[in-house]
C-alpha cells in the first residue's frame, strides 16, 4: 500500500519505517526539513535499536520524507502521529493534532478516491469524534463515511523497544464507526505481521480504542505504584518486597512484570497520560482517586529514598554519587526522570552532587548545568559520603570495590540493581 505517516517523532518515525519494511510505500510527513533530510539521507533522528538499520534501508527509497502534506494524493491512508502534550493544568494540548489534521484535509481536497485518515496519537475519548473529525471534513469539502474515513489506531511502543513492539504487538487496536473501508485498509496494512505472528485485532468504536490507550497505560502505571505502596509497607516491617513480588506474580491474575517497586514512574508516557485522563475525568464530573494516589505514591519516592539516606549521613556539604540519570535503562531521555527530583531535593539539603549515567548525561547538564558529571560510577563515588541508584542500568550490578573509595560508604539502591558489599552501609528504598 501507499501510506502517508505525519510527524517524525518517536512514534512516527518509527511507525513509518517498519511500514516500509513490512514492504509498504511510506511518505513520512514533518515540518521540520532538518529531519526531513536526515531521514531520507538514511538517518534517523530518533535512536532506537534497529530503527538505525530500517531507516538506513529505506530512507529516500520506499520510505521518502518530505514537508508536502500534497504526498498525502498519492496514497490511500494517512496516519497522525503529532504530539500530545499536558498543559499546564495537566490537560491535553491538541493544538499539533489540530493543524496537521487540517493540514490532511486541505491535501484531500485535490485527491479522487476514498481516504481513511488514522489517529495514532494519544487523545482524549471522544476527541475524534468531536474535535478532529469536524476540522477534517471543513477543510476537506468532503464528509466521514462517504469519500474519507475516520480510524483510531493507538500505539503501545516503550521506549529502548520500540521497533521490537510494533513488529511483534500483543494486540492490535482499531477504532471505527463501523466504515467497513477502513477496517479493510487497516487489515491490508498490518497483514504482514498479523499473519506472521496471529496477532489479535481488536475492531472496536473510536472513543474505545482511544480510552484503551490510556487505560493500558493508567493501568501499568498504578500497577507500579500498587508495588511501591506495598513495597514501602515491606519496609516498614523489614520484609523482602522483591520476594513477595516474585510470589504474588505467580498468580496469572496479577502477571509478574511491572512489579519492580523502587523509586517510580518517569518518561514521556505514564505522566502525561495519566494527568491528561484524570483531568478529563474531573472536566467530566468524576473523581479518579485510585489514580491520583497512584501519582501521589510515584511522587513520594524520590523523599523516601534521600530520607533513607538521611539515617546514615548529614549530606549537607558533603559530596553525594548519584547513579543512573535517564528515566530507564537503554535510554538518554531523562523526561520526568525520578534524578530530577532526586538531585533537586539533595541540592536543597545543601549537598553537593555528582551525576553519572552510560548516556544521558549531556541531556541531564541542559536541566543541572551546575552539578558535576562523572566519567565513570567510581569516579562518581570517589569521595562520595553517600550514594543513591536511580536507574537499573545493568553496569551498576558489576560494582564492588569501587564502593571502598567512598568517604563515607553508604549506598541507598531505588531500584534493587546494587550487590551487598562487606563495610558498606546499604538500604534498599522498598525491601
Ligand atoms: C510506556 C508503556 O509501557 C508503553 O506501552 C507506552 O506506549 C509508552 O509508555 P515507556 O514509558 O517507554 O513505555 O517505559 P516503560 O518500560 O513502560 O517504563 C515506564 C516507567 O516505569 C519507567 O520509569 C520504569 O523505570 C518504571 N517501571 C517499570 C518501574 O518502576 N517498575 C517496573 O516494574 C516497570
Amino acid at each position: 500500500m501507499q501510506v502517508s505517516i505525519v510527524g517524525s517523532g518517536y512514534v512516527g518515525t518509527t511507525v513509518a519505517a517498519c511500514l516500509a519494511d513490512m514492504g509498504h510505500e511510506v511518505y513520512n510527513i514533518d515540518i521540520d526539513e532538518g529531519v526531513v533530510e536526515q531521514i531520507n539521507d538514511g538517518q534517523s533522528p530518533i535512536h532506537e535499536p534497529g530503527l538505525d538499520a530500517l531507516v538506513s534501508a529505506y530512507g529516500g527509497s520506499t520510505l521518502q520524507a518530505t514537508t508536502d502534506y500534497d504526498a498525502i494524493t498519492e496514497t490511500d491512508l494517512t496516519m497522525l502521529a503529532l504530539p500530545t502534550p499536558n498543559e499546564a493544568d495537566g490537560g491535553i494540548d491538541l493544538s499539533a493534532m489540530k493543524a496537521g489534521i487540517e493540514s490532511v484535509g486541505n491535501a484531500l481536497r485535490e485527491k479522487d478516491g476514498y481516504h481513511l485518515a488514522v489517529v495514532k496519537s494519544t487523545v482524549i475519548p471522544g476527541t475524534t469524534e468531536t474535535e478532529l473529525k469536524p476540522i477534517l471534513e471543513s477543510a476537506s469539502g468532503k464528509t466521514d463515511g462517504d469519500e474519507i474515513g475516520l480510524a483510531v489506531n493507538p500505539e503501545f511502543l516503550r521506549e529502548g523497544s520500540a521497533v521490537d513492539d510494533f513488529m511483534e504487538p500483543d494486540k492490535i487496536v482499531v477504532g471505527t464507526d463501523g466504515d467497513t473501508r477502513a477496517l479493510d485498509l487497516l487489515a491490508r496494512l498490518y497483514e504482514p505481521i498479523v499473519a506472521d505472528w496471529d496477532i489479535p485485532v481488536v475492531e472496536t468504536g473510536r472513543p474505545e480504542a482511544e480510552m484503551i490507550k490510556y487505560a493500558n497505560n493508567a493501568f501499568l502505571a498504578s500497577k507500579v505504584s500498587l508495588i511501591n505502596d506495598l513495597g514501602n509497607i515491606c519496609k516498614e516491617f523489614g520484609v523482602d518486597s522483591y520476594e513477595v513480588a516474585d510470589a504474588i506474580g505467580m498468580d496469572d491474575r496479577i502477571g509478574e512484570r511491572f512489579l519492580r517497586s523502587g523509586v517510580g514512574w518517569g518518561g514521556s508516557c505514564f505522566p502525561k497520560d495519566v494527568d491528561a485522563i484524570r483531568h478529563a475525568a474531573r472536566e467530566a464530573g468524576y473523581e479518579p482517586q485510585l489514580l491520583d494516589a497512584a501519582v501521589s505514591v510515584n511522587d513520594q519516592q524520590p523523599e523516601r529514598l534521600l530520607e533513607l539516606l538521611d539515617d546514615h549521613v548529614d549530606v549537607s556539604g558533603e559530596r553525594v554519587a548519584v547513579l543512573g540519570l535517564s528515566f530507564k535503562p537503554g535510554t538518554d531521555d531523562i523526561r520526568n526522570s525520578r534524578a530530577i527530583p532526586v538531585i533537586e531535593r539533595l541540592l536543597d539539603r545543601g549537598a553537593t552532587v555528582v551525576g553519572y549515567d552510560p548516556v544521558a548525561m549531556d541531556e541531564m547538564r541542559e536541566q543541572f548545568p551546575d552539578i558535576e558529571y562523572a566519567s565513570s560510577p567510581d569516579e562518581a563515588l570517589d569521595g562520595a559520603s553517600g550514594a543513591v541508584v536511580v536507574t537499573d542500568w545493568d553496569e551498576f550490578a558489576a560494582l564492588d570495590e569501587e564502593f571502598d573509595a567512598m568517604a563515607q560508604p553508604v549506598i541507598v539502591d531505588g531500584r534493587r540493581i546494587i550487590r551487598r558489599r562487606e563495610g558498606v552501609t546499604y538500604e534498599g528504598l522498598t525491601w
